[in-house]
């Protein structure tokens, strides 16, 4: 729990310091990100899925200089979307001249084929969870899909909504654990977001935390995970453009039992 939040919060954290940050809303099931941002976008992906809009006229700039890809919500997840037509929009996304420093992709719960293609092909994935048991197990059966398919050194673990650094830690070293044991992976703990009013407070003003209460420990926490990423590649655009080879690559393929 705390994707979209996490993914904006350190998206934003970047764009603040003043990298080229693109943040596309994948959740097309429940879209949300322009609503925690408070604004209001004329066309989103559901207008690119239709063939009505290009990526660039949907595209629109945010907070600090963030730019927004916006999900739509209701119509249906990016994994029913069309492998061709993901095809399509990646290829346009990768075509977006300006170049950046740093793309999110803010997927929903749960991993498909198509979350699976981008979760791949990303240089990291960050994996969030809260301490408990359910999110944990929910975690482990994420490290173990990505295992079966060579991905798991890209897992970056967020252990969000913690009582406290002590109980965020135990849940943090619970998975590196069992992962080890049994997986066979050693994971990267990144770091550790308290559980903090900040956080929805904000969401109920239509706000974001980082920007509506930056000195709230979840906003620190943020800022603190988000220095410890690393850069697309030192040239931004074929960076993106191997990605989405790689996205594009990977739906091509016969789907197999993973
Ligand atoms: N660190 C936190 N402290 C307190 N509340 C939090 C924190 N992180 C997230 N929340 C709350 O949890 C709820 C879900 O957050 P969010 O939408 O970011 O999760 P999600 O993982 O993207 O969910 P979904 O799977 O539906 O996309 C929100 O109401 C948010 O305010
Ligand atoms: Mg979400």
């Amino acid at each position: 729990m705390g994707k979209t939040n996490l993914a904006l919060g350190l998206a934003l954290a970047l764009a603040k310091a003043k990298y080229r940050v693109l943040l596309w809303d994948a959740d097309l099931g429940l879209a949300n990100v322009d609503i925690i941002l408070g604004i209001v976008p004329k066309y989103n992906l559901t207008h690119v899925l239709k063939g009505e809009r290009s990526i660039r006229e949907v595209l629109i700039e945010g907070p600090a200089g963030l730019r927004v890809i916006p999900g739509g919500s209701g119509i249906e997840e990016i994994a029913n979307v069309e492998p061709l037509v993901l095809t399509k929009i990646l290829r346009e996304m990768a075509a977006l001249d300006s170049k950046l420093d740093y793309l999110f992709i803010d997927t929903g719960a749960g991993i498909t084929r198509q979350v699976l293609a981008v979760a791949l092909a990303a240089t990291e994935v960050m994996l969030v969870t809260t301490p408990e048991p359910t999110a944990l197990t929910d975690a482990y059966g994420m490290i173990k899909v990505l295992k079966n398919h060579r991905g798991a050194h890209r897992i970056k673990l967020i252990v969000n909504m913690a009582k406290n650094e002590r109980e965020g830690e135990a849940a943090a070293e619970k998975l590196v654990r069992v992962a080890r044991q049994f997986l066979g992976v050693e994971l990267k703990v990144v770091g550790y977001v308290p559980y903090d009013r900040a956080v929805p407070d904000a969401v109920k003003k239509n706000q974001h935390y980082y920007l509506a209460s930056p000195h709230a420990p979840a906003s620190l926490s943020t800022l603190k995970i988000a220095s410890s990423l690393g850069k697309i590649k030192k040239d931004g655009n074929s960076g993106l453009k191997d990605f989405v080879e790689q996205v594009v690559s990977f739906l091509q393929k016969k789907p197999r039992e993973g």
